[in-house]
Order: C-alpha cells, then structure tokens, then sequence
C-alpha cells in the first residue's frame, strides 16, 4: 500500500516517541521509506541512534547543521517527502505550527513546505483541553493539516482523558488513507495473481511454479496509486497486499468466476499462470495404486480467463492488460498472443531458465500494445509493477 511512498517523520518531545520507533518499522515493513527528524526535546525521549537505526537512515536534528545543509537543504528535505507525519505533535509543536513560526529544524521544515501534513498529537489531557490548544488545532484544521487521534485513556503523568497518541498501525492507516488520492483514484481494477491448482483427487493437483510475485506488486502498486484493487489470487507463495480485496480461489473455473463477479471494472491486468487444463472427472476418492495399472488422466481445457474479458461484448474494461511467459521469440510470441486474445497490452517476459526471473525477485520485460513493443530494462519485479501502475493511470486518464 506504501511502496515507494516517502514519509518525512517528525519526532516531537513527549514519553509517546518510543511509539515513533514502532510507527518507523510499520511504515517500512509497508514499503514506504522514512526520513526522520527528531526535535531538542524529542532527543530526550529516544535516541537518534535507535531513530537512525530503525528507519536505515540518518536522523536529521539540527537546523545549523552545514553538513545537512551541504547534503540537503532543509526546503528540500520537506519538499521531497510525499508526506510529514508528525508523530508525536506536542501542544508547543502545534502553536508553533498555528503561529507561523520557525526557529528550530522541524518547525522551519513544516512552514517551507507545501507537501501535505499529518499530526499524531500526543499530550496531557488539560493541555489538550485548553482554550489555546483547541484555538491553534482549529488554525490547523483550517490550514488544511490532518490529524490523527489523539485516543483517550490512561496517561503516563497519571489522568486520563484525550491526550494519548493513537497507536502506529492507527497512524499508518492514516497515512495511508491521506495518500490514497493517487492517479488512480476511483478507478476499479481487478488482478488475477499466482497459479491454479487443478485438482486429480482430493490429495493430489496440477499447478505451476509461479509463486505469484508479480501480480502481488502489481495489486500493491495500484493500490498504492489510490485504485480500489480485487486481488483475485490462486494458492500463491507470497502473501497478498493489504488495502486490496482478495478473493481466495484454487482451479481455472474459479478464478473466471472471481473475475466475473468483481465486474465492472475499469481495467484488469491479468497475471496469473492460470493452468491450462483441468482433469476431467477429478475423483472424490483417493486414486490408488492397483497392482501397476498406471492411472489415465483426460484434460479439458480450462476457460481463457484474459480473453473471456478482453472479447466482452457489453461491460468491457477500458484496458486489459494480459501477461505472457515465452522463453523464445519473445516479442513475435506475444504480439501474436495479444491479437488472438483481444486484450490492448501484452506484458511479455522471458522465462527460460537461465533468466532466473520465474520466482526471481526481478523482470525483464517488453510492454506490447497496438501500435508497437517497447522493452524496458530488468528492473525489480516491484519497479515493473510500480511503471505499469503508472502507465495504466495514464491510459485511464
Ligand atoms: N490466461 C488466462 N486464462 C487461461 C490461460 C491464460 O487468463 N486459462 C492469461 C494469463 O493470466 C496471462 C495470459 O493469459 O495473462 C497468458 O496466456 P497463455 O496463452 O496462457 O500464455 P502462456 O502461459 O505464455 O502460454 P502459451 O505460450 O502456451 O500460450
């Protein structure tokens, strides 16, 4: 849901910032990447080494800093970021904020800026009651800044009331619902990802060796890009993103089914090495070994999901986005695959064993659409998704 996003996180002074700490590694194990900014009094409560070591960067602490200036101004720094999360945002971080003023590294970062800002606030319950913090949280609200929390409950001074930080997978789901008006905001696309298991008998199957990391990215990357993403997904070794809905199937049959009922959809990009064929009259009972009698399977073919879609009469999807595996002949293969199926663009890439991308980490691939082929460089199975992500956004417009 965060890949690639980055995250300018502001550390402020309150017993709540070892809760930063946390919110470091949740907003990472989600993709995104986390430049963070510890305020004087912040560095009182943790310490820029587990800040540093924990976001796998350096911690930027001081406005005078030459060196820091040397790197990356500190306009730059706040600029570059696709969001300031403040987190813990005390009440004098706050009227600061109100005030317009900007004498120290994190105050100045959030009046240069125009990147959008969220606040986690994080105080005692009178000081969050009182007249001067309700005024400047209202300021904010109108300076467009969101906020998150803070809860109620107990304190670490002893009361209890609202002033308690909200919880880091709070604020990531925050964070990611602020960032999710991307390019691809209200659009639809349904994903199908992994392979099919084609039952022989209860206990035994046909599959494939996809481990289903290319269309995880992709789901991810779209959702990413702020579409609401139906991840339909065989039996895959990866786990499923979040932020997407993922529907569970096993054979052929039921992933047309899947697709079938996530329509409309504005596009689909069909990544899933769906098994060819299916065992005819797959037992209810175990087949059995009788004496060497070898068992005889009878296929029938599986339905064709991808031109299912693609030759829809009424209802079609904008774009639909097909795959092709080939280990030779790369581009004639799939220009011929993408006219027989009806689909507007061909993902083609080559399999043969010595390329190590079936189950790799990365992808050579050639985009082929109607009006030629375009072969991009291997990259990270998560950069194919991420571009694809991006060129779908433009040919949804
Ligand atoms: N596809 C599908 N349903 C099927 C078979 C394939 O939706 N029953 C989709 C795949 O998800 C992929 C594309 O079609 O987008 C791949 O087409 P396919 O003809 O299976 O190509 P290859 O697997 O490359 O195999 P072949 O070269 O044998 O045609």
């Amino acid at each position: 849901m965060l890949a690639g996003k980055r995250i300018l996180l502001i550390i402020g002074g309150g017993i709540a910032a070892y809760k930063a700490l946390d919110l470091i590694r949740r907003l990472r194990e989600r993709g995104a990447s986390v430049t963070p900014v510890l305020t004087r009094a912040g560095g009182e409560f943790v310490t820029p080494l587990s800040v540093s070591a924990l976001a796998g960067t350096k911690v930027f602490q001081d406005l005078f800093d030459l060196t820091d200036e040397a790197e990356m101004g500190h306009i730059e720094l706040s600029r570059s970021a696709d969001l300031i999360v403040v987190a813990p945002a005390t009440a004098d971080l706050m009227a600061k904020m109100a005030g317009g003023q900007a004498d120290d590294l994190a105050s100045t970062l959030l009046l240069a800026t125009d990147t959008a800002v969220l606040l986690a606030p994080a105080m005692n319950v009178r000081m969050w009651g009182h007249a001067a913090t309700q005024r400047n949280i209202a300021t904010l609200k109108g300076d467009g800044i969101g906020f998150v929390g803070p809860n109620a409950g107990d304190m670490a001074c002893g009361e209890h009331g609202p002033g308690r930080m909200s919880e880091p997978l709070e604020i990531v789901a925050a964070v990611e619902a602020r960032l999710a008006a991307g390019p691809l905001a209200g659009k639809r696309i349904v994903v199908t990802s992994g392979p099919t298991h084609e039952p022989i008998d209860p206990v035994r199957y046909i599959a494939n060796r996809s481990s289903g990391a290319q269309g995880t990215a992709i789901a991810m990357a779209l959702a990413g890009a702020g579409a609401e993403v139906v991840f339909v997904t065989g039996p895959a070794d990866v786990q499923p993103p979040e932020g997407v809905e993922v529907v569970r199937v096993e054979t052929a049959q039921e992933m047309l089914q899947a697709v079938e009922a996530a329509l409309p959809v504005d596009a689909g990009v069909f990544a899933a090495a769906v098994a060819d064929w299916r065992v005819t009259r797959a037992g209810t009972s175990k087949i059995k070994k009788e004496g060497g009698k070898l068992p005889v399977l009878e296929f029938a073919e599986n339905p064709d999901i991808l031109a299912t879609v693609s030759q829809m009469e009424a209802g079609r999807p904008t774009l639909v986005v097909g795959f092709a595996a080939e280990t030779d002949d790369v581009v004639a293969h799939a220009t011929a695959k993408r006219a027989r199926k009806g689909c507007d663009w061909i993902v083609a890439n080559d399999v043969s064993p010595a390329t190590g991308i079936m189950g790799g980490v990365e992808n050579a691939v050639t985009l082929i659409m109607a009006d030629g082929a375009e072969e991009w460089p291997r990259m990270s199975k998560a950069e194919v998704a991420q571009q694809l992500a991006e060129r779908i956004a433009e040919a949804l417009g």
